[in-house]
């Protein structure tokens, strides 16, 4: 759960790589720490803290050399402090690395190594690795060879950049169940967790697989496989999202540029899937038994997914954690599943835990992703983008968004090849899916007052989210996004379950968010809106019926959209809620405390 860097080239390679430290930040933030040299002679400079405190403390941009690479550090394994920050290096000094993962054996390795004389500075399992390659060094003086051998002893998840002092002329790079992508330059080559670290300088990339290894001068790359140290042919792929994307474009945080650019997000879901959709459709409709897995706000979509399939499709698809998935389903897949992983990132350790399970046991495995070349679209049987493009906020909206959409086409087109519904209705949700950017433009209006009732709730200690049917899932996401970013308690729940014992938490002015689009539900959830009501709560109600406004104290008027497409509208307001009231109590929206965006280990 960590960002890596890696440059070679002729610019200062630390002005490179602290811009893509910078760039990488979401993936972590902890600590931080940058190598960069010329000839054998090496400088490191690490330690706890925020990039730019660090840059400044440190004087990172004082770092001379043309080659070198970095971290940003997400604690696993030993505090976050000075002396746990990467770089680690062997007790030489002279071999240099940044992981991305963890080593499941660290401590065993770290036993044999001590007692072979190693001397250990960190409690990290990176530095494990270093001192590992240093001893197989020891037998030949062949580095890329010792680093293999080294690295064939490793179990776990590891991305590492590395530099060996005696050889100035490269840098290397090693995948295997973490993310890493190498950016081709001109006289230059780069490396990193996430394409925009470097995307300024390159949109030429290569994605390394697992039980990969590159080795990059600023010339030439090759990369090779691993357990032999034979070459593999890769493709060189051209990213089409620019900087600009990647970057705020004078938004004040991620977050709300990445909840503004949801009508386009929404948009080239809709269009870059209009030729996929209808062929994943008729594969989905050969099953009989789908199952769902995600997590987080994922999970949510997969909620969604599922109320959308059982209307339409009138399929009942299991949704599960993938967490869960992943420990009690061995027996129950066979090549009778479908399953569904849903994965903005494609780097959810659970999530791929579980497809890699689902594929073992012969099951057909769909993914829902947004990062291109991500790894659980390398274990995917089929594969969807969202096409939200980069979402750098560690909380999701815009890839939540897209997720919904694609699922809702896949529901719609499922329906059609089964013949499950009427095909005018099938019609008349098409045509209003494609009018659903524009109604998530209109409820971005409410940005204003949703800011003003910010500043009303931002000291209320509990939230409760509730819906029914398809408002369920939005219930819950609105909850999620409150806790992560604004450190409020908040639950989300079906209304129907406020009785069984969560209504014993109302009391005078707790906030109820209640999800109330048109609909067969409409009713009882006024009735349950009521009830929370006379126990004193303060009601912020969402509809598309003006009269929910006699019940509500705060009335949230949303467009008049398709019930079954409302998860995709009314989640917006609830998204720009939980971004002012995070911002109100004075937080950092996009990196809030103990939270990363991919949450690549167990
Ligand atoms: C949501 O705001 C969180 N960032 C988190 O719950 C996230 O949705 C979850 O970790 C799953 O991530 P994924 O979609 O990349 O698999």
């Amino acid at each position: 759960m960590c960002g890596i860097i890696g440059y070679i080239g002729d610019r200062k390679a630390c002005e490179v790589i602290v811009k893509g430290l910078k760039r990488l930040e979401y993936r972590g933030y902890d600590s931080a720490g940058v190598v960069t040299g010329d000839g054998s002679s090496l400088d490191i400079r690490k330690g706890a803290g925020r990039i730019d405190d660090l840059a400044k403390r440190l004087r990172f941009l004082d770092m001379k050399g043309t080659r070198g690479i970095g971290h940003t550090r997400w604690a696993t394994h030993g505090v976050p402090n000075d002396t746990n920050a990467h770089p680690h290096t062997d007790c030489t000094g002279r071999i240099v690395l940044v992981h991305n993962g963890i080593i499941e054996n660290f401590a065993e390795l770290r036993e044999e190594l001590s007692r072979k004389g190693h001397v250990f500075r960190s409690d990290t399992d990176t530095e494990a690795i270093a001192h590992l390659i240093e001893e197989e060094l020891k037998s030949s003086d062949d580095f890329e060879g010792a680093m293999r051998r080294a690295l064939k002893k490793l179990k776990g998840s590891f991305a590492l950049a590395i530099v060996y002092a005696d050889e100035p002329d490269r840098l290397y790079f090693v995948r295997n169940e973490s993310p890493l992508v190498l950016g081709i330059g001109n006289g230059e080559m780069f490396a990193a967790s996430d394409v925009p670290a470097f995307l300024e300088y390159t949109n030429k990339v290569v994605f390394l697989d697992d039980g990969e290894y590159a080795v990059v001068t600023k010339d030439s790359w090759v990369v090779k496989r691993l357990d032999t140290g034979e070459p593999v042919e890769k493709e060189v792929h051209e990213i089409s999202w620019t900087l600009d994307m990647a970057e705020k474009a004078g938004f004040p945080h991620f977050m709300l540029k990445e909840i503004y650019e949801q009508p386009r997000a929404i948009r080239d879901a809709i269009h870059g899937n209009r030729e996929t959709i209808g062929r994943v459709a008729r594969e989905i409709a050969n099953y009989d038994r789908v199952i769902f897995v995600a997590m987080g706000t994922s999970y949510h979509a997969a909620i969604a997914g599922k109320y959308l399939f059982q209307k339409l499709a009138k399929k009942i698809p299991i949704v599960e954690e993938a967490s869960e998935f992943r420990y009690e389903f061995e027996d129950l897949i066979d090549e009778n599943t479908l399953l569904i992983a849903i994965t903005q990132s494609g780097e959810t350790a659970d999530t791929l835990a579980a497809m890699k399970l689902a594929k073992r046991r012969g099951a057909k495995v769909l993914a829902i992703v947004n990062v291109v070349g991500s790894m659980a679209t390398r274990i995917a049987d089929l594969t969807i983008y969202t096409h939200a493009g980069p979402e750098i906020g560690v909380a999701a909206t815009k890839t939540y968004t897209t997720q919904l959409t694609v699922l809702t086409m896949l529901a719609i087109e499922t329906a059609a090849v089964l013949g499950t519904v009427p095909l005018e209705r099938l019609e008349s949700l098409r045509r209003a899916l494609l009018s659903v950017p524009e109604f998530v433009e209109k409820v971005l209006e409410l940005d204003g007052s949703l800011a003003e009732l910010a500043e009303e709730l931002k000291d209320k200690r509990d939230f409760f989210y509730i819906g029914r049917g398809i408002g369920v899932p939005t219930a819950l996401e609105g909850a999620l996004k409150l806790k992560e970013i604004s450190y409020i308690h908040a639950e989300g729940l079906s209304a129907g379950e406020l009785k069984h014992g969560p209504l014993a938490l109302l009391e005078d002015g707790v906030p109820v968010v209640a999800i109330a689009p048109d609909g067969r539900l409409f009713d009882k959830m006024v009735s349950n809106i009521e009830e929370s009501k006379a126990r004193g709560a303060m009601i912020i109600g969402l509809s598309n019926r003006g009269e929910l406004s006699k019940v509500a104290d705060v009335f949230i008027q949303t467009p008049d959209v398709d019930e079954l497409l409302s998860p995709i509208v009314y989640v917006v307001p609830l998204q720009l809620l939980a971004y002012h009231l995070s911002v109100l109590r004075g937080n950092d929206p996009d990196k809030p405390r103990n939270l990363a965006k991919s949450v690549t280990v167990e």
